[in-house]
């Protein structure tokens, strides 16, 4: 069976609220993982209410919300302002919070201190932190902790000076595998698989038992991953192979901007239609 996991109706109306113990579960049950990044109220209560199993606050709100162009400069406060709306916006999807460059990767001891305040001030269940095999300690530390992390291998954005650039594709299926197993083995509850060769996304896949979410990691994953403004075709500058656009937002937006713009600019609205006597 492969399917996306249903909010289960309790009563008809409130949805079982997904867990990390939930998430996990899902891969031997054959279900495949939904998540999007949301950043904001309006965006998290829609993608919620469609039933997605995952939201995922990403340091790409550097690009995405603040208009730069690497995720290196977002701060502990950037993820904890939008991550707590976010998370009092949701009653079904797991929320879980990327962990911004430079907060974990001191020492263990900074990344508990951080992924603690991360959780006890959003009221998310789970943080994301980039790194398999280099991480190993702090993932430990951070799950000893009660915190429940997901990893992050393969293209690594805030490894960008390191890569040589955003998009460059992690190739080294030997060191994919064993950044994967690392992380698994040090306690991970899921871990995103980016930019990498889909036949690696698949040996992965089939060889751990928690759940791989793919992002430009081809269709073998247990799971898949997109920035929202992106599949909702606001970000028209990007266009990765991976990306498929479910709507063309930017357009639409655009054009009822302008038609606003000609009816104010042309005394066609407001009208006495819309006016109070
Ligand atoms: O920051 C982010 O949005 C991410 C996803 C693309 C996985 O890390």
């Amino acid at each position: 069976m492969s399917s996306h996991i249903i909010p289960e109706k309790k009563g008809g109306s409130a949805s079982r609220p997904m867990t990390v113990p939930r998430f996990v579960a899902a891969k031997s049950k054959g279900c495949k993982l939904s998540m999007l990044t949301a950043y904001d109220h309006q965006f998290a209560k829609i993608f919620d209410s469609a039933g997605i199993d995952s939201l995922l606050v990403g340091d790409s709100l550097g690009m995405v919300v603040q208009g730069r162009s690497t995720t290196l400069p977002v701060k502990l406060e950037d993820v904890i302002y939008h991550g707590e709306i976010v998370a009092r916006s949701v009653e079904h999807a797991l929320v879980i919070i990327d962990m911004p460059f430079m907060t974990y990767q001191v020492s263990s001891q900074q990344a508990v201190e951080n992924a603690g305040r991360i959780l006890k001030e959003t009221g998310a269940s789970a943080v994301k932190i980039e790194g398999g095999t280099t991480q190993a300690n702090t993932i430990q530390a951070l799950g000893n902790a009660g915190i429940p992390v997901m990893a992050h291998v393969g293209m690594r954005p805030q490894s960008v000076n390191q890569f040589g650039g955003m998009g460059k594709v992690q190739r080294d299926a030997r060191e994919l595998v064993a950044d994967a197993r690392a992380a698994e083995e040090a306690g991970a509850f899921s871990i995103v698989l980016e930019l990498i060769p889909q036949n690696i996304a698949k040996v992965i896949t089939d060889e751990l038992s928690i759940p791989t979410i793919g992002i430009g990691a081809g269709p073998h994953c247990d799971g898949q991953v997109l920035v929202s403004n992106d599949m909702l075709g606001m970000t028209e500058e990007f266009h990765p192979r991976f990306l498929k656009c479910y709507a063309e937002l930017a357009k639409t937006i655009r054009s009822a901007a302008k038609a606003y713009i000609e009816e104010v600019t042309h005394g066609d609205y407001p009208t006495t239609e819309h006016s109070h006597d």
